[in-house]
């Protein structure tokens, strides 16, 4: 009798667990700190490639689309909106093909080139050292230059340094002041070499360690301009390459890169932007989560021959790349971006904030028109694609203090594959403003996230979240916001805990104050 009584009891107890078991539990430390979050971490490449600088941003003084000086008006400030602190250029592989003094100088006398790695098209430098440092003023963005070590010589890159950096008296000063400009710039931001062990020079690590040696010792600091010196690193899962570059040249270097695309497929047929089953989903979010593993294994070596962890790694080409979109030109690397794409950067920044201690800088490929770009132009169009969207959640992270987590995430399957369904980031910013971005790979099911925050003052909190009907959904300039931002509902903060209910494949900001 009296176990009759009890039995249902015990029933709603187990369902209670079955159900706390199923949600996701994540702890905060709210008031502890693993490191900062250096907002370079969320900086851009943008290479002369396709459509990313002719189009993307320079449309020359005369056009009609509305620019400052030959640069777009719309990209400027739809890129100032995100925050965006750094910005890469010349290439990727143009970089190694590029020649800077044809870049400077009246437009009409500046030489033309082929572009032979993008399209083989005519480059006629209209885009060069000057347009690229008002573009990164009117951005308010650090310029990061990749100088050219595969073509050029140990002269052409000190001396680009002096043009641009040094304030007194001597011949390149001299020329800049010729073409307009008195105070020199500040550049931080200098790479010697870009994939030189590919298209930058096909170069074996004992090799380049030796040769960015030498161009590094010529990499002048003038006045007050403290030169951070980027050496080429690994191709993906390299790790001799890092080992040997670390071993042979860590001394002379502040920062070491590293280069990793998220392809679906292979290299011969990558997969489309757009039109792609479940499986080929899973397989894009389970590549990209190896972007972790490589940090990890790519930091272990770092810190044999670093164990301060002076050195930074320098994340400088990220990103998806697809099949071009049917029809445009196989050298422009224009792909349309998806919320695939947004989950895909949501990851990939959660993760690089993991590893912040070792991360300093990462370079999302390539900003406009080109593979996983925040930005389309058509013309006098705009839009903002769903990875934009990511990044402008995501800038409330910049420069804000990592704060430890714990969790255990359950299980995103496709087969008898599994990966983790939801990947999770937390900071406190400098006004203790705590902010968690969290990401729900899982294109099905929802995500029920038993979210602790010991250490936290109970306050309000408010969440923004992106989503889309279709994981394959994207802006179209005839429909530019089919992916966007709305407000999350339904959250509330009591006792330190909070419980987030993430819709299937969306990206979650929370802010808690
Ligand atoms: O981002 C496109 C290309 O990818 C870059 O030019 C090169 O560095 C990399 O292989």
């Amino acid at each position: 009798m009296k176990f009759k009584k009890i039995f249902p009891f015990f029933i709603l107890l187990f369902l209670c667990s079955i159900s706390i078991l199923a949600q996701n539990q994540l702890v905060i430390e709210a008031d502890q700190s693993r490191g900062t979050i250096n907002r370079q971490i969320y900086g851009h490449f943008s290479e002369h490639l396709g459509r990313c600088i002719y189009g993307g941003y320079w449309v020359g003084e005369e056009s009609s689309i509305p620019n400052t000086r030959g640069i777009r008006n719309d990209v400027v400030q739809a890129l100032k909106d995100i925050r965006i602190p750094n910005l890469r250029w010349p290439g990727g592989c143009f970089a190694d093909e590029y020649h800077w003094m044809d870049g400077i100088g009246p437009r009409e006398t500046r030489p033309k080139m082929i572009n032979s790695h993008w399209g083989g098209v005519v480059e006629d430098n209209s885009f060069g050292t000057h347009e690229f440092l008002d573009l990164c003023e009117q951005l308010g963005a650090e310029p990061y230059i990749s100088a050219n070590m595969g073509s050029g010589t140990v002269e052409e890159m000190s001396k680009w340094i002096e043009y641009i950096t040094f304030d007194g008296e001597s011949p390149m000063a001299h020329l800049r002041r010729q073409n307009g400009r008195d105070e020199p710039w500040k550049v931080r931001f200098w790479g010697v070499g870009n994939e030189s062990w590919g298209c930058g020079g096909n170069m074996r690590p004992e090799y380049y360690a030796d040769l960015y040696r030498h161009y590094a010792t010529y990499a002048r600091d003038y006045g007050d301009n403290r030169i951070y010196k980027i050496a080429c690193g690994a191709n993906g899962g390299d790790y001799n390459w890092t080992e040997t570059v670390m071993k042979n040249a860590a001394h002379h270097m502040q920062g070491l890169s590293l280069h990793y695309y998220t392809v679906p497929k292979d290299w011969n047929d990558k997969g489309s932007a757009t039109d792609f089953d479940e499986e080929e989903y899973f397989n894009t979010v389970e590549k990209t989560l190896f972007m972790d593993e490589l940090i990890t294994k790519h930091s272990l070596i770092m810190d044999r021959y670093d164990p301060q962890k002076r050195v930074g790694m320098i994340i400088d080409e990220w990103g998806t790349w697809y099949n071009v979109e049917p029809g445009t030109n196989p050298g422009f690397l224009y792909q349309q971006n998806t919320m695939r794409d947004a989950i895909i950067a949501g990851i990939n920044l959660n993760i690089f904030n993991a590893h912040c201690e070792r991360v300093q800088m990462a370079n999302l490929a390539q900003t406009v028109n080109v593979l996983q770009a925040v930005l389309l132009t058509d013309e006098e169009k705009i839009v903002l694609t769903p990875t934009y969207w990511v990044f402008h959640l995501y800038k409330v992270h910049q420069d804000a203090t990592l704060l430890p987590i714990s969790f255990t995430s359950n299980k995103y399957r496709q087969g008898d594959r599994e990966i983790d369904a939801v990947s999770v980031s937390a900071s406190k910013d400098t006004n203790g403003k705590i902010h968690i971005t969290l990401v729900n790979a899982d294109p099905k099911n929802e995500q029920r996230v038993n979210t602790r925050l010991p250490g936290a003052s109970a306050g309000k909190v408010s969440g923004q979240i992106l989503t889309s009907d279709k994981i394959n959904d994207y802006n179209s300039f005839e429909q530019p916001s089919t992916v966007s931002v709305k407000e999350l509902k339904g959250l509330s903060f009591s006792e330190n805990t909070l419980l987030v209910v993430l819709p299937p494949k969306s990206v979650v900001l929370i802010a808690i104050e």
